[in-house]
């Protein structure tokens, strides 16, 4: 008689175990099968982020030389205005191009004077700073 109520205790407890295993296995199973839909919009997200990480705007160079006022001393042929015309910049390389943009005072050109704005580096984002050496680079 003892016996037989402690294996029905145990079989019993056995059962409830059984029954929290299989809720718990459930439960595990909802949140994955929620999050299942989101690596598919994930997969769409790097095709459309890829053609926009192709290459400068040089568009977009050049509306930034008009717009930050690089046009009002600066000409894209040879002749001077308040600073040196910019026709064949791409002769002295893309570092020597940035650092005068960001740093106007570090080479100081025979005959002018160190008016250049020293501001145009905080201006200017790193993409917008790429598309107008880009641009600079297309003078001749
Ligand atoms: C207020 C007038 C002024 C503005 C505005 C200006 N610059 Fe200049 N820039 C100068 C002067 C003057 C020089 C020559 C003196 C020197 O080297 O700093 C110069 C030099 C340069 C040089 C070096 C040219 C060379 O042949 O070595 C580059 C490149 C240049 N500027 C690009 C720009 C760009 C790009 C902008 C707009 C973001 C700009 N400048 C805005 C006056 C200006």
């Amino acid at each position: 008689m003892f016996k037989r109520s402690k294996f029905v205790v145990i079989s019993v407890l056995a059962v409830f175990t059984l029954f929290a295993l299989v809720a718990c296995a459930e439960e595990v199973e909802n949140p994955f099968g929620t999050t299942t839909p989101v690596p598919e919009a994930d997969s769409s997200a790097p095709d459309a982020g890829e053609p926009a990480a192709s290459g400068p705007d040089i568009a977009n160079g050049e509306s930034k030389f008009k717009g930050l006022g690089c046009s009002g001393c600066h000409s894209t042929g040879q002749n001077k205005l308040v600073g040196p015309g910019l026709a064949g910049i791409n002769a002295k390389g893309d570092d020597y191009i940035r650092t005068s943009i960001i740093d106007p005072s570090a080479v100081i050109l025979d005959g002018f004077s160190d008016l250049m704005p020293k501001t145009f580096g905080d201006a200017l984002k790193d993409d917008d700073m790429d598309d107008l050496v880009a641009y600079l680079n297309t003078l001749n």
